[in-house]
Parts: structure tokens; sequence; C-alpha cells
């Protein structure tokens, strides 16, 4: 059914799908000098000039280290069932190696604990972005030895809190950290060198594997564990032969990079060759894709845009960032004749046109690539220019109109033989939207950034009564 074609009466979900929201650590915490937390590349590259919007950093962020009471009361209210959130890792492990810090490791049980009381369920994300700048400072992803410290990490934290998270993901958008971080440069730590962000790609790969490995040496057989993609939805402008290959050569720098070896055993060949001038990819040793390739519990899948593309003569030069900031710099190694064109359509405030038509494709993609493997949408929202009214209330209906095209498609999905068994909204609350400081609002609950007072939006109750029910009003 097209989502143009709305259903007249109310379109129920299984009863047993997972309703919840998400955060990630350096976009709500804070309190980054508390509890002997050290820098993260974050704290770093938001304090260096020039790098985020009006040189906002996460220093305070939503105050969420000494809020999370308030905020796990929010979620109760809004009916949640579920919340995903990171832990931040230098406030466990300062330099990225050696001996857990306790107090780190308490604030997260204190978290999962208080989570726990109101009937929410954890879904812990080992890594969203903020590698202990130490790290950082003796090579970061590009380097082999950083995912062997991810799976000490892991292990660490697996053994802290095994016992009451039940839901891991071990990587949170490793394209992000790879191909922002260290290709175009507009994310920490703002490197822009092709060669080191597919190194960093394939590092974030065997992190991933070893993380996972750790995880189930440590935690109880009961718990999942899994990963999460900004798996990319790739269309060509035209069924061209040189469109067709642009798009291709796309998917496999968004998707098959990481897919390919985390669900087939091995890199797609024609990314090998695309990238062949840029590395020999010798830094991939023996055994490595048997790790990287450790059976997963679920698929985690977060979509906000597809993406369009051509050979870059139909438009002329040109290169987008993914949405995520400009650099002269391309964050798509081995494809410099690919142009990346606007989906026509209703955009949020990112720029990012509004199709939840990419969703529906995504799962299905997934659900044929990996079959017999659960999915999670562990992301998926839209930044609005929502403003407090004179009442003090804040009405998104922009943002209602987003979730809700969205969840239909995933109905859709589950109707189509998907087995989805959960969705997240990005985000619970407003928060550091990264290089665009605190601009853009993801949240369904408002934060005014000077008194951090929370107030739901209009889109929190809307979603509440949808977790609540299970069902989405026509
Ligand atoms: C992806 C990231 O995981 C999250 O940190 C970010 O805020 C949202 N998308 C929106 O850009």
């Amino acid at each position: 059914m097209p989502e143009s074609a709305q259903p007249v009466t109310p379109v129920s979900f299984p009863p047993a799908f997972l309703w919840g929201a998400a955060t990630s650590a350096y976009q709500i915490e804070g309190a980054v000098r508390e509890g002997g937390r050290t820098p993260s590349i974050w704290d770093t590259f938001s304090r260096t000039p020039g790098k985020t919007a009006g040189g906002e950093t996460g220093d305070v962020a939503v105050d969420h280290y000494h809020r999370y009471r308030e905020d796990v009361a929010l979620m109760a209210d809004m009916g949640l069932d579920a919340y995903r959130f990171s832990v931040s890792w230098p406030r466990v492990q300062p330099t990225g190696r050696g001996p857990a810090v306790q107090v780190g490791l308490d604030f997260y049980r204190r978290l999962v604990d208080e989570l726990l009381d109101h009937g929410i369920r954890p879904a812990l994300t080992l890594y969203h972005w903020d590698l202990p700048q130490e790290l950082e400072d003796a090579g970061g992803w590009p380097e082999r030895d950083t995912a062997l410290r991810f799976a000490e990490y892991a292990q660490i934290v697996g053994e802290a809190l095994g016992d009451r998270v039940e839901q891991w993901i071990t990587l949170n958008e490793p394209w992000c950290s790879a191909f922002l971080g260290y290709g175009s440069g507009v994310h920490a730590p703002g490197r822009t060198d092709a060669a080191a962000a597919l190194r960093a790609a394939h590092h974030l790969n065997l992190a991933h594997g070893l993380g996972l490995q750790a995880l189930r040496s440590a935690m109880p057989a009961r718990n999942t564990v899994a990963v999460s993609l900004n798996s990319a939805v790739v269309r060509p402008v035209s069924q061209d032969p040189a469109d067709l290959a642009a798009a291709r050569r796309i998917d496999d720098l968004a998707n098959g990079v990481f897919h390919g070896p985390m669900l087939h055993g091995a890199y797609p060949a024609t990314l090998l060759e695309a990238t062949a001038s840029i590395t020999d990819w010798s830094h991939v040793r023996d055994g490595d894709l048997e790790h990287i390739g450790s059976p997963l519990d679920a698929l985690g899948l977060n979509y906000y845009t597809p993406a369009l593309v051509s050979a870059a003569d139909a438009s002329g030069p040109g290169q987008r960032s993914d949405g995520h900031g400009a650099s002269a710099f391309s964050p798509w190694p081995g494809a410099d004749d690919v142009a990346f064109h606007q989906t026509p359509g209703d955009r949020t405030e990112m720029g990012w046109t509004v199709d939840p038509t990419g969703l529906h494709e995504l799962i299905m993609r997934y659900t044929r690539e990996a079959p017999g493997l659960p999915l999670y949408v562990t992301e998926n929202g839209a930044a609005c220019d929502d403003k407090v009214d004179a009442d003090g209330r804040v009405h998104d209906p922009e943002r209602i109109a987003y979730l809700h095209g969205h969840l239909t498609a995933v109905r859709r999905a589950l109707a189509d033989g998907a087995d989805v068994r959960g969705y997240y909204l990005w985000s619970l609350m407003d928060n550091f939207e990264w290089s665009y400081g605190y601009g853009k609002r993801f949240g369904a609950v408002h934060v005014d950034y000077a008194t951090l007072a929370r107030t739901p939006k209009s889109s929190a109750h809307w979603y509440g009564r949808v977790a609540r029910t299970g069902e989405l009003p026509p």
C-alpha cells in the first residue's frame, strides 16, 4: 500500500513489538569532567574552532548524567517499552586501556536499574563515536590496536552489566566513524585521508567482531548482540549503465563495506577494485573475516532519507557529505565520479527528504540478504523547527507526520514478511547534533537549553499513545 493511501482504521502492530526511543552518551550526558572521565575525540573536536556550529560542545549537553531519573520518568510517562542509549568509553576506561573506573560503570548501573524499575528494557550501544582521545593519539581507528582495545572494553562492560541488560549493540553507524571521521573530516577526529578512512572501516568491522565475541564470553547466553548500521538506500537517477554503476559504487561504500564481511564473510570484490588505487587492503589479516562474520542475533537499521546518485557528468561535479556537513574532502573514497542529488519532496530541518518508501525498501532488502535475522529500526526521526508556544507547549505536527509515514512503512514491511521486532525513535529528547550543535532538534521531548527544562512535544504524546496501544491511528 503506498503511504499516500492512508488506512481509515487504526493499524495494529504485533503485541511483542518493542516501542523505544534512542540517545547517545556524548549527545546528552554532559558532565564531561566528572567521575574520572577523560576527553574523547568529540571533546577535542568540538573544542577546536570552526568544527561545530557556534563552537558548541557536549560539555553540558542536556545534563542527562545528573538528570537521568527525570529522563527515565519521562520515558515511563510516554509508555515506552525500551530505551537505547550508549556508554561513554572514556567514562568507563579513560585511557582506552587497562582497568575500568567503577564510578563510570556505576552511573550506567544506576541508569539501567532505574529503567528496569520502570519496566523499560535497556538496549546498550557500546560505541556511539566517542573514542578516548588517547586511543586517537595512538593512531585511532586506522590502527588495528584500536579494535583490540574495543574488545577489552566490550568485555569490561559486558561483565559489569550483562546481568541486567539483555540487548546489546556493538557499534553505531561505523560508516560515520570511518568516512566522516577520517574521510571528509566533518566528524571527530576530523582527518581527511581516504586510505585512513578505509583502514578505519576495516578496524571498526574487526572491533565489532572481536567485541561481539568478548560480549558472548562475558554475558549470559540469553542476551542478544546486534550492530546498528546506517545502511543506505541508494537509488540511481536513471537506468543508464553509468548511473547504475555509480549507485553500485556508493552502495558498496555505504553498505557492502560493512554488510559484506558481517553477513557474507567477505568485502565485495567491486569495492576492492574501486578502491585499489587508494589501498591494497593489506591491513586485512588472515582470520579477520572470520571474526567479523561471527553470527549476530539481530541487525539494527538506522534510516532517515534515501540517497539519489548519478554518474558525475549527468549534473556536473558535485559531492555531498551525506547530509552531515560540507567538506572539500569526499567521504566516498574512489567515487569522485559520482554525483549526489536531492530526492524530490518535503525536507526536514537537516535538508533530508522525507521518504518513508526508503525505510520499507531497506527493511525488505535486509529481509532478503539476511534471512532469519531479526531486524530492529534502531533510529528514525526528524529534525523540525520546533517552537515553544505562548502556552508553553510545543506542537510538532511535521514530526508526527514523519513518524506516521515511517511507521506505516514498517507495518507494511511486517505485512510483507519482514521480521521487524522494534522501533526506536531518534531521539527521546533534543540534544547535541554533532557538527550542527544544538540548532537541530530531533527530540520528542523539547529541551530549553537555558534552563534544561524538559517539555514533551505533541509528538511525545502521540508516540506514547502508539506505544501504549500498539496501534497507529489513521
Ligand atoms: C545518526 C546518529 O546515530 C545520531 O547520533 C544522530 O544524532 C542522528 N543520526 C541524526 O543525525
